[in-house]
């Protein structure tokens, strides 16, 4: 017998291990100040590349006021309930319509929070009958979605459209036995590595295929495609993205999510979700927020345009000086180095303290051991001196990290 509180401090997890040295630093910074390209580090002014407010619109004028009218109009408590119980609202409704309008779907529904309406979301989808295939990379709420599901599962490599096709054949005899169905679940960009889900080869595999495709956009929403409506919006299969997911927490700085798809999807989603049927609605000010903000996506395609300029500035401008940042085709940027978590520690010290830059770094479980990726999120309010600033300097840690300058045997104390 184990006490279960003695065996938690016993096996801290992957993360929890190093959290005595990296508290507050490496894990849990405090980033103050306006949200913008330039925030309060420890009291110091850093250039920042680690926020996911891709439009800039975080700090927009009329972003900030229409949050502080909404909040003072109707508090944070409002609507009370579930939406099923008692906490729908007419501004609920308007925003499902006008997300419909902005996928080109013909119904959504709303979700509290990404990460657990898409897990919900799988879990209302699929029975014990039914496959799901999904990506090997995909994000962690697509495989903890996937956990629940009672039926078979089956996994391709990344973007490997091949063995996709095979996993395909083995769902297709499984489910002639089951009378079941087959569901194929992507990200539209994945979040780490920056290149997109190949969204047009899938969807031209339903010509040979039965199977339903349900798409993670959650960093292409916003950023992707003409109007921004996305990595399906982007390779031009709109219509072949059976289910369309984005959150509201990356390009709309904001908290909260959606899933579009046809009205007997989302009308089986409404009273199966269990995320939502068991848990209180978003508050009114944060749907007033993304209406608004929705509104600024549609009617301001210049914050779009800034973000690329900035993408295309900091992308080409890293390969040029030698850089490898992998496959990406989004404006998430990895740059990738070799050395030991402990190097990765010095290298970001250096980077915070001595150059005054604030990046997210990447080691060992996610990436390969021996690897560290920095990872990049260039954003509309970053300037093209802040992309030749960056270049430069991580020119300067990139020779150090080389001659051994990083070389310490543990993780750096801060
Ligand atoms: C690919 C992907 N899916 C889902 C989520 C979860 O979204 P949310 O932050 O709205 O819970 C994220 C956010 O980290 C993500 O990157």
């Amino acid at each position: 017998m184990n006490d279960l509180f003695d065996k938690i401090e016993k096996n801290p997890g992957p993360l929890g291990m190093h959290a005595d040295e990296s508290y507050g630093y490496f894990m849990f910074p405090k980033l103050e100040g306006e949200i913008g390209n330039r925030m309060q580090f420890r009291g110091k002014e850093k250039l920042v590349w680690s926020l996911n407010n891709y439009l800039g619109l975080a700090n927009h004028p009329e972003v900030r006021k229409t949050d502080a009218e909404a909040a003072a109009r109707y508090g944070l408590a409002s609507p009370m309930g579930a939406r099923m119980m008692s906490g729908n609202s007419d501004f609920h409704e308007q925003l499902e319509k006008e997300l419909s309008a902005f996928e080109r779907k013909p119904d959504t529904i709303l979700l509290n929070y990404g990460y657990q309406g898409m897990v919900s979301a799988i879990d209302a989808l699929v029975d014990r009958h039914d496959v799901i295939i999904y990506d090997s990379e995909s994000h962690a709420c697509i495989i903890d979605g996937v956990r629940l599901h009672m039926g078979k599962r089956f996994v391709y490599p990344h973007n490997d459209i091949n063995n996709l096709e095979t996993q395909l054949e083995r769902a297709v005899k499984l489910v002639q036995g089951t009378n079941g169905s087959i569901l194929v679940i992507t990200e539209g960009v994945f979040g780490m590595s920056g290149d997109q889900g190949r969204l047009a080869d899938i969807v031209a595999l339903k010509k040979k295929y039965p199977f339903r495709l349900f798409v993670d956009d959650a960093h292409g929403f916003g950023t992707m495609g003409t109007t921004g409506a996305g990595t399906s919006e982007a390779q031009g299969v709109m219509d072949g993205v059976d289910i369309y997911f984005g959150t509201f927490a990356k390009s709309m700085a904001l908290i909260g999510a959606f899933i579009s798809s046809e009205e007997r999807v989302i009308k089986h989603l409404r009273y199966n979700s269990r995320s939502q049927i068991f848990a209180k609605s978003l508050p009114m000010p944060c749907v007033i927020g993304a209406l608004k903000r929705l509104e600024l996506l549609r009617s301001k395609p210049e914050l779009k345009a800034n973000l690329w300029r900035i993408v295309h500035a900091l992308q080409n401008g890293l390969r040029e000086a030698g850089f490898e940042i992998g496959k990406t085709n989004s404006p998430v940027t990895p740059v990738y180095l070799n050395g030991t978590i402990p190097e990765a520690t010095a290298l970001i010290h250096d980077l915070r303290e001595n150059n005054d830059i604030f990046c997210s770094m990447v080691v060992y479980p996610v990436v390969p051991k021996g690897v560290i990726m920095l990872r990049l999120i260039p954003t509309a309010v970053h300037t093209l001196e802040d992309v030749h600033y960056t270049i430069e300097t991580f020119g300067k840690v990139k020779t150090n990290l080389k001659e051994g300058k990083y070389k310490v045997d543990r993780i750096v104390e801060v």
